[in-house]
């Protein structure tokens, strides 16, 4: 990994369908990040580099089959180019991981994500039809990534939501509040549930806890509802947090003995008194 002291991240992507990309991009948490020069973003269009008459970038597959598939010269060049691009900025093109996106590749998870925000420089390639010929793949991607066991028209949405998911993990791309949000509650827990005015909506009252003003309690509840929530909904997540946060348990269960204790002796006393 190529550590960077100021923590920016350049993504490339190299896709038929720019547009879709950098407009998908430009709103919200990410459009801000770009505007503040935290992360930037560089589009490049694979059918700007094809050689042929036409501006084909797709043939046959040998051996026949369904569909079209992406020609590995335009690909290719649209590759070198985005290299040579990075070596002038600074950044060692050779080195930069390349991103294909595609169902056969590793599930993409939060833990890629922190990863990546790592790196100087992410180059993502987005295949459209049935996918791009095998050599110029061989050539030049370092990682496959899906985003989920199934299959979309193209390459651009499943990039487009790893670099939303990596941006986020970019030191300054969240404001304080938000990234501090994270760091508490670490990896692997769902959000627990979350409410702002009125305090009551259509009969429905805010929890109790949550207007008390102990701060304390107010955490201790919201990481039972995460956990509640993780055990019910995802229970495999949960069970990696449990085998991670042992001590958890362990104080939990010392606290509820000490208010079993403390509650006994109450009993008694006023069956004494
Ligand atoms: N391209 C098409 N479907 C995809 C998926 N599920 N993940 C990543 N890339 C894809």
């Amino acid at each position: 990994m190529s550590s960077c002291a100021d923590s920016h991240v350049s993504f490339h992507v190299l896709t038929l369908f720019p547009k879709m990309v950098s407009q998908g991009l430009s709103a919200s948490v990410t459009g801000r990040a770009f505007e503040k020069g935290i992360i930037s973003l560089e589009t490049v269009n694979i059918r700007d580099y094809t050689l042929s008459r036409h501006k084909k970038v797709d043939d046959y597959p040998y051996g026949g089959g369904a569909g079209m598939l992406m020609q590995a010269q335009p690909v290719y060049d649209a590759f070198r180019a985005t290299v040579d691009r990075i070596n002038e900025s600074g950044g060692d093109g050779e080195k930069a991981r390349v991103i294909y996106v595609t169902p056969q590749g590793r599930c993409f998870r939060q833990d890629m994500a922190k990863e990546f925000a790592g790196e100087r420089d992410l180059i993502f390639l987005c295949g459209h039809y049935e996918g791009i010929d095998e050599r110029v793949l061989e050539e030049i991607v370092t990682d496959y990534v899906s985003i989920g066991d199934y299959v979309l028209t193209g390459g651009e949405l499943p990039a487009m939501v790893m670099i939303d998911a990596i941006s986020r993990m970019v030191p300054g791309v969240l404001k304080n509040s938000e990234s501090a949000e994270i760091e508490s509650f670490g990896n692997y827990l769902l959000e627990y549930p979350q409410y702002s005015r009125p305090e009551i909506w259509r009969g429905k009252s805010v929890p109790g806890i949550l207007l008390s003003g102990d701060h304390e309690k107010v955490e201790e509840w919201r990481l039972e509802q995460s956990l509640e929530r993780t055990r019910r909904l995802r229970p495999e997540l949960y069970e990696k947090w449990a085998a991670e946060n042992q001590e958890y348990f362990i104080k939990k269960a010392k606290r509820e003995e000490r208010a079993r204790k403390k509650a006994l002796k109450q009993k008694k006393a006023l069956g004494g008194s």
